[in-house]
């Protein structure tokens, strides 16, 4: 490291050397014709003219600059670093996060581009306490410009035009310098993910510990006071099947949710033909329409559906829009499976409905259906075995494969579910 530094300071000096001799170049050149000439006719002795030369050429290196010649050097910054020449303002405008430079009187000498898209127009001259008057922020401000609280971080959370939360660091700039920085790191998308972790954690222990407590329960009773009751103990053995049934169900919800996260890109090559896909989920929902007494009605365009993606990923998606159509829209009595195509050139795409006929979803819940564990009624939800799941694996894989859910309802009409896939 040191062996590097003083080869830098070396190759730096003779740079500098260079230049110099470079700058000089007519007067000694002048003054070496001017040395041999006199040598030619006058007859100096050789030692003597060589003498005289070398002390030329040491006078080229080390003779003070005339004005002009530090103006040129200036301009070509020949014996500079670059950083002598950074202005503040650039190297502020080259930071994508926010930062503000301010003085010992805590007021702004300098905001760059991004604090003021963050946080409005911050005017140079403006005291930092009256634009940041949380009390964090007053007490950060106030412990750097006291000398104290260099380098110390904080939260804050600025509400307008949306929530966003930053780390705030104030440092002071140098030693000396009498300036200041308050610097921000955007901190709200770690924060979202954060909270929809614990979220996510507390939904699915919730999710799993109702099932738990009642077969717990059960067991109790089957035990005690049950113990001798034959009919007693077939009921509950039931509920307690259809419980563990339900947790299964819910951990391999999970488990699709985990393995989808996992693997965000698609095999490449694999065509499915959404006609088949379609069909073979009908059949496989006979039993639950016919238990539902929901008639599937088939409305498809004629030609070719293919895209590319995965089957069974894509089987997934049309059974839980089917099952949800049976099972929410049931009171409709029927739900309709539409194929089409729609739009044109880069705009065309191939369209899957699922349409039912039921009491349809609220405007104000359609946006958070997809959500994990989100349901518009967690009650009939369960009562159809629902884990609230669905919807956010059909999200998941739809965005794998590029293709995007919209959903359409109006209260009492039913809703109705379509996938656009892009034509590949
Ligand atoms: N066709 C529909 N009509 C009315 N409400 C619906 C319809 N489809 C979905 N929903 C509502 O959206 C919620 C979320 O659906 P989703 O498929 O994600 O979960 P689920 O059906 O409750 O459980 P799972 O699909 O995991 O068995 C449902 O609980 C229901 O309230
Ligand atoms: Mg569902």
């Amino acid at each position: 490291m040191a062996e590097t530094t003083t080869q830098t300071k070396a190759r730096r000096t003779a740079r500098i050397g260079v230049g110099r001799l470079y700058q000089n170049r007519w007067m000694l050149a002048a003054a070496i014709l001017a040395v041999l000439a006199v040598r030619f006719f006058g007859g100096v002795s050789m030692p003597f003219t060589v003498a005289t030369i070398a002390a030329l050429v040491l006078f080229a290196l080390v003779a003070p600059r005339t004005p002009a010649a530090r103006r040129l050097a200036e301009a070509s910054a020949i014996d500079r670093s670059p950083l002598d020449r950074l202005s503040g303002e650039k190297l502020a405008a080259a930071v994508a996060d926010p930062l503000i430079i301010f003085d010992r009187d805590g007021t702004v000498v300098h905001a760059n581009a991004a604090a003021e898209t963050a946080f409005g127009a911050i005017r140079p001259e403006l005291p930092l306490l009256l634009k940041f008057r949380a009390p964090e922020m007053q007490a950060l401000i106030e412990a750097v410009l006291a000398g104290g609280g260099n380098g110390q971080a904080t939260d804050y959370v600025e509400r307008v035009p949306f929530e966003r939360v930053y780390r705030v660091t104030a440092s002071a700039v140098g030693r000396g310098t009498g300036l200041f920085v308050l610097a921000f790191k955007d901190q709200s998308e770690a924060r979202r993910i954060d909270r929809m972790r614990a979220d996510f954690i507390a939904n699915a222990s919730h999710e799993l510990r109702t099932p738990l407590a009642s077969i717990a329960g059960f067991v109790e009773t089957l035990r005690g006071p049950a113990r001798n009751d034959p009919n007693a103990r077939d009921q509950f053995l039931q509920i307690m099947q259809n419980q563990t049934g339900r947790m299964a169900r819910l951990i391999d919800d999970l488990l699709s949710l985990s393995r989808l996260e996992m693997k965000p890109y698609l095999k490449p090559g694999v065509r499915v033909d959404l006609r088949q896909t379609v069909e073979a989920v009908i059949a496989s929902l006979g039993p639950l329409a016919g238990e539902t007494g929901v008639v599937i009605e088939r409305d498809f365009a004629d030609g070719p559906f293919e895209v590319h993606g995965d089957r069974d990923e894509l089987f997934q998606v049309f059974q839980n829009l089917l099952e949800n159509a049976c099972k929410y829209g049931q009171s409709g009595g029927r739900v309709q499976v539409k194929l089409q195509r729609a739009g044109q050139g880069s705009e065309a795409e191939l369209e899957v409905t699922v349409r039912d006929f039921g009491p349809g979803i609220p405007e104000e819940h359609i946006p958070r259906v997809t959500e994990r564990f989100y349901r518009v009624d967690v009650e009939t939800s369960r009562a159809q075995k629902g884990t609230g799941l669905g919807l956010s694996i059909v999200k998941h894989i739809l965005t794998r494969h590029g293709a995007r859910l919209s959903i359409r309802s109006k209260l009492g009409e039913g809703a109705a579910f379509t996938v656009h896939f892009p034509v590949a």
